[in-house]
């Protein structure tokens, strides 16, 4: 079992990742939280995997759950959702004092998350990453949101876990497609950020728990070193994590949410802000063929269906958050293991590199 401090502005969490962690949810939990009401948020998918249990182990350790389900998917991160959450929290009888569990993706993270902010005026968020999503990313630094109709995560809030817990055995059930989708979040860490990541990664094997959580430990640790600096994404620190996003989100809109997962559009939004990284930033091609090798590997995709509706893509780009008063805020890389916010970059130059997918 390791544990990690994550530190943002004054507050400080940890971050506990091993195996079999579930067994002793109650009582990490009880260490750092005195209320006994909280409701276990999860989706439908996740819900009958371990629901039950984290149920029965929070009961056997004093607290009094609830077990809220909303369907699972992207589709459910909606202000709507929240508010039905909110109401059955209300229901239930949660007040100042109880706490939120999110149980499941980052879908769960995102709205278990704003949910715990928007209660009462906020209460404290325990999560539970079923992930490598989300463990490696949205678990880490705080952003909670949802989505509307003009774009992703257009209102959220900053609210911080008060502990999340990563056990590796939940992994377990996830689908290979949906792993491997994390592991495009952890690509993009490596290219911004460390290119020992990017290293390791070219050598990986799936070589077991203990390799994976030094990877997760490395992740969690770049990610909230990197918000640490720059919390509220004022700075432009944290706006490297975007590497990827302005095309990824773009792309995931346009196909409804449905035709790409986070990481399958993140991974084509990699390729192009490399595309771009070559014209913009001096990035070598060889470096660029070698991160298009590296998605290869775990299966992301790299190239676009020919008969994907590229303007759906353009209709998508100018909702997005980063396009700050007509003005492009555009993450590129010059080598793997650095990044920087570029201003220099034109919607010409993201249109030609979403042509080249
Ligand atoms: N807050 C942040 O900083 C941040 C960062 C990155 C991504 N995100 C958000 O995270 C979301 C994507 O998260 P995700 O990729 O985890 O998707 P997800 O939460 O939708 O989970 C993916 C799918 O896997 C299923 N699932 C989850 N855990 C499982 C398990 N252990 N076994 C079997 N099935 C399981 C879920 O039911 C779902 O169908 C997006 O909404 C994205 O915007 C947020």
């Amino acid at each position: 079992m390791i544990s990690i401090e994550v530190r943002a502005g004054p507050w400080r969490h940890d971050v506990i990742i091993g195996s079999g962690l579930l067994a002793n949810a109650g009582e990490l939990i009880k260490k750092r939280l005195r209320a006994s009401r909280c409701t276990i948020i999860s989706d439908a998918a996740v819900a009958p995997l371990f629901a039950d249990r984290i149920s029965r182990i929070l009961t056997s350790t004093g607290f009094q759950p609830t077990l809220i389900t909303i369907p699972s998917g992207e589709k459910s991160k909606t202000l709507e959702q929240a508010g039905a959450i909110c109401d059955q929290m209300i229901a239930a009888g949660l007040d100042r004092q109880s706490f939120v569990v999110g149980l499941g993706g980052g879908v769960i993270g995102d709205m278990s998350g704003f949910v715990a902010a928007i209660y009462h005026r906020g209460i404290p968020h325990v999560q539970i990453p079923t992930t490598l999503l989300s463990m490696v990313d949205s678990s880490i630094g705080g952003k909670t949101g949802v989505n509307t109709r003009d774009g992703k995560n257009l209102i959220g809030a900053v609210h911080h876990p008060s502990l999340v817990i990563d056990d590796l055995n939940v992994l377990e059930t996830l689908p290979r497609r949906e792993f491997n989708q994390g592991l495009a979040e952890i690509i993009k860490h490596a290219i911004i950020a460390d290119a020992k990541i990017f290293d390791t990664l070219q050598e990986w094997k799936a070589s077991g728990a203990p390799a994976l959580q030094q990877l997760i430990r490395r992740n969690i640790e770049l990610k909230s070193k990197i918000v640490e600096k720059d919390e509220r994404d004022r700075s432009g620190e944290r706006a490297i994590l975007n590497f990827g996003h302005t095309v990824g989100h773009a792309i995931e809109r346009a196909g409804d949410y449905r035709e790409f997962l986070h990481g399958e559009a993140l991974s084509l939004g990699i390729v192009a802000a490399c595309t771009v990284s070559i014209k913009k930033a001096g990035l070598s091609p060889a470096q660029r063929d070698a991160i298009v090798d590296l998605l290869r590997r775990f299966d992301l995709p790299t190239q676009l269906p020919l008969n994907f509706p590229r303007q759906k893509i353009f209709d998508a780009l100018p909702h997005d958050k980063k396009f700050k008063g007509g003005r492009v805020r555009f993450v590129v890389t010059p080598r793997i293991g650095s990044a920087h916010v570029s201003a220099d970059v034109t919607m010409e130059d993201i249109r030609e590199a979403v042509k080249q997918l």
